[in-house]
């Protein structure tokens, strides 16, 4: 039996779902209910993580459902049902089969978790928890979205390969909206505290910044089926977990903007700080001219999706 009665919802136990629930449950931070539209899915894999259990030794019950009334007392829920992206297609592509899985996934979560906080993972990313917020009307700063995390993780990796140094004493600085207009700072970007200006010369940086945006097409291309899940599903974990135990992680993430940045009205990457009662803080950094500018083009490009396609 689970030694915590903290509850963890994750939506979709697919590719992302069933990779942040597995992770999740080596955390030792709660019960963890995957929920499927089809319900064999989400019980066969919850089994499957459960008997697990001794080999890695977790503390938790696992379950599967397709029913929203067992996701009830839920701290976080992490959505990740939906499509994923095939070759050839990018995020956006996806705008109109996942809104309508957003919107009734929303509604079951509204009536059953309504005190819960959302972390999205649904592609296209910062569409989708805009709509998220939308539909379940939950106050901003508990719905959020994760990609920022992933993508400084993505950043951090094709670093330290450069460096040719450890993962762990990378910390990098990824903003913008999860998809072709993200921002990578480099400005931002430090190896243990050392500046990468002054690690790496500009053109490896400029090509870390373009593998990092295109990130996770250099996958979907790979795969041939689907798209990335074990770093996707781990950072949602990791966000989750900052929600459950209030760690306050300051970490880029999704989050409505109200006149920050020079943006209003839009989930955008940027910093918050990340606790129990969601984003609890957005830090504003000082950026150079350029580096605004692309953050606004990026956040511009999806309010304009949101009114022309989402109809917002
Ligand atoms: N309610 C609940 N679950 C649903 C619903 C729904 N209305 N519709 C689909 N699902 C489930 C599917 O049954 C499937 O198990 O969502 C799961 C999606 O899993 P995958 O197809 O494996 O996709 P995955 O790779 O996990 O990606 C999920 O995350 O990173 C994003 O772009 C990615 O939008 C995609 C999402």
């Amino acid at each position: 039996m689970s030694r915590t009665n903290k509850k963890i919802a994750v939506i979709g136990a697919g590719n992302v779902g069933a990779t942040c629930a597995f992770v999740l449950a080596q955390m030792k931070i709660g019960q963890v209910v995957m929920l499927d539209i089809y319900e064999g899915f989400a019980k066969g894999k919850a089994l499957d993580m459960s008997q697990n259990a001794n080999v890695l030794n977790y503390d938790g019950t696992i379950t599967g459902t397709s029913n929203y009334e067992d996701i009830a007392g839920s701290s976080v829920v992490v959505v990740t049902s939906g499509f994923p992206r095939q070759p050839g297609m990018t995020r956006e592509d996806l705008i109109g089969k996942n809104a309508e899985i957003v919107r009734q996934v929303g509604e079951g979560i509204k009536e059953h978790a309504p005190d819960s906080v959302i972390i999205m993972v649904t592609n296209p990313l910062d569409l989708m928890t805009y709509h998220m917020q939308k539909v379940t009307g939950f106050p901003k700063e508990r719905v959020v979205g994760q990609a920022g995390v992933l993508d400084s993780a993505r950043m951090t990796h094709f670093i330290a390969e450069a460096v040719g140094c450890s993962e762990e004493d990378v910390s990098a600085m990824v903003l913008g909206g999860h998809g072709d207009t993200m921002v990578p700072l480099p400005s931002y970007t430090t190896v243990s505290g050392i500046p990468i200006t002054q690690l790496l010369d500009d053109e490896t940086i400029r090509k870390i910044c373009e593998r990092t945006a295109s990130g996770g097409g250099e996958i979907v291309k790979l795969l041939e089926r689907g798209s990335a899940f074990y770093a996707p599903g781990s950072a949602a974990a990791i966000m989750a977990e900052s929600v459950i135990q209030d760690r306050k992680r300051l970490i880029p993430a999704s989050t409505l903007l109200s006149g920050e940045y020079g943006l209003d009205d839009v989930y955008i990457g940027v910093p918050v700080i990340l606790g129990s009662t969601g984003v609890e803080k957005i830090i504003e950094l000082e950026l150079s001219s350029q580096e605004l500018e692309s953050l606004q083009k990026s956040g511009n490009f999806y309010k304009e999706q949101l009114t022309s396609i989402l109809g917002y």
